[in-house]
């Protein structure tokens, strides 16, 4: 941070900085709760805000950059840190959910209005700007979040859970300095008898509509072709698992650079979309998601290795594997003239390129960050080998084997 700066511009720029870190962090523990997020719908809004989240960031770290700060996560007392490890250590997603949305992101908006009525408005304007902008998204989301908490705290005993759990959070918030820094720092307050973290969820939660699997039905031939739509749509639905795993990466790999949760929490938003995509292609065939089981063996092997192997097999292997199959359902659809399927492969395909590169783009800076000695190469092949013996959706494990030579 620039050194020379003194009085209440030292503070703007202070409180800026804070802010996009704090956006950051809770992006980062709502996608280490992501998998441990029963209720579909929720879970769906989740992945999105986490993506708007760090999209907010962003912009307040572009608007830091024009205040000559390049590094804004420099000063930052390590209490923040401290603070997001405790805020994740809720028993129940509706209490991380409260003390995220309700406690942290209300105090966030309450910050950005201070900010807006109390900077040199002239000056500063475009912090205002930027503050005006990202406002909506914030209000939106605590809205959102007010009326989920309620209906998740269904029973006396849970909404006590949430208030003790918000009590809480207020003092968390309160002991790293508040959300502008301008108070004392204090020690952790003293979690509630037999809390801890949960994270990260070696299972991904799924409410009691679905019936709960583990891998996906293999592919019926594409002359059926009513059943290969359905088939290829409910397999949509499961990208939610994808979703899932790199919510958890965004979550426990610390200390890289900003960008990389930028693009992960992109990327994680993205395969909700595909979810989406099947979900609503069901729809439109007259089914409801839940007529079909919901896997979780997927989100459950990969969370058996460690991040830098999640990725890499994720982006390197599975996604760039996938394009064979789509390339061919697409063809296949455009014979028939089913366009409703035909138009979102054409998208998924797009996004699945993007997120190809993504994998080459943070791949290797993930080797050094995990020490691997390998080359990429070597890195690749072990997740092929992985992945072949792991999958538990035969058309990737078919991908995956074809591409090896070995199908
Ligand atoms: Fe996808
Ligand atoms: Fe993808």
């Amino acid at each position: 941070m620039a050194s020379e700066l003194t009085g209440t511009i030292k503070n703007h720029v202070t409180r800026l900085a804070r802010y996009q870190a704090l956006e950051t962090y809770a992006a980062r523990v709502l996608g280490g709760w992501l998998a441990g997020i029963a209720r579909w719908e929720v879970k769906q809004r989740v992945a999105y805000h986490l993506w708007e989240d760090l999209q907010i960031s962003r912009q307040l770290r572009t608007r830091l950059w024009e205040l000559r700060v390049n590094q804004p996560d420099r000063e930052l007392p390590p209490q923040l840190q401290d603070a997001f490890h405790l805020l994740a250590m809720a028993q129940a997603d509706f209490e991380l959910l409260a003390g995220v949305y309700l406690v942290l992101k209300a105090e966030l908006e309450k910050a950005y209005q201070r900010y807006i009525e109390t900077t040199f408005d002239i000056y500063d304007h475009p912090s205002v700007l930027v503050l005006r902008h990202v406002l909506p998204m914030r209000q939106a989301q605590t809205t959102w979040a007010r009326r989920i908490v309620d209906e998740l705290a269904d029973t006396g005993e849970k909404r006590r859970q949430v208030q003790r759990w918000m009590q809480f959070s207020h003092a968390v918030l309160a002991a790293c300095g508040g959300i502008d820094g301008n108070t004392p720092i204090q020690e952790m307050p003293t979690l509630p008898p037999a809390y801890g973290l949960l994270l990260p969820f070696v299972e991904a939660r799924r409410d009691d509509r679905f019936e709960v699997t583990i891998g996906s039905p293999a592919k019926p031939a594409e002359s059926d072709h009513a059943a290969y739509v359905i088939w290829q749509f409910s397999n949509y639905v499961q990208e939610m698992q994808a979703a899932e795993t790199l919510a958890t990466i965004l979550w426990e790999v610390e200390g890289v650079e900003w960008e990389f949760y930028y693009d992960i929490a992109r990327h994680c938003w993205d395969e909700v979309r595909h979810s989406e995509i099947g979900q609503t292609r069901l729809g439109q065939l007259g089914y409801h998601i839940a007529d079909f089981p919901s896997a979780v063996g997927s989100y459950a092997w990969r969370q058996l290795f460690d991040p830098l192997i999640r990725y890499c097999a994720l982006t390197y292997v599975i996604e760039a594997d996938s394009f064979k199959l789509k390339h061919a359902s697409y063809q296949h659809y455009l014979e028939q003239g089913d366009m409703d399927s035909a138009q979102p492969i054409m998208y998924d395909i797009m996004d699945e390129t993007m997120h190809v590169r993504f994998g080459q783009k943070w791949v290797p800076p993930l080797m050094k960050h995990y020490g691997y000695a390998g080359t990429l190469d070597d890195l690749i092949t072990a997740c092929r080998q992985i992945v072949a013996t792991h999958s538990v959706a035969p058309a990737q494990r078919e991908a995956v084997l074809a591409h090896s030579g070995q199908a």
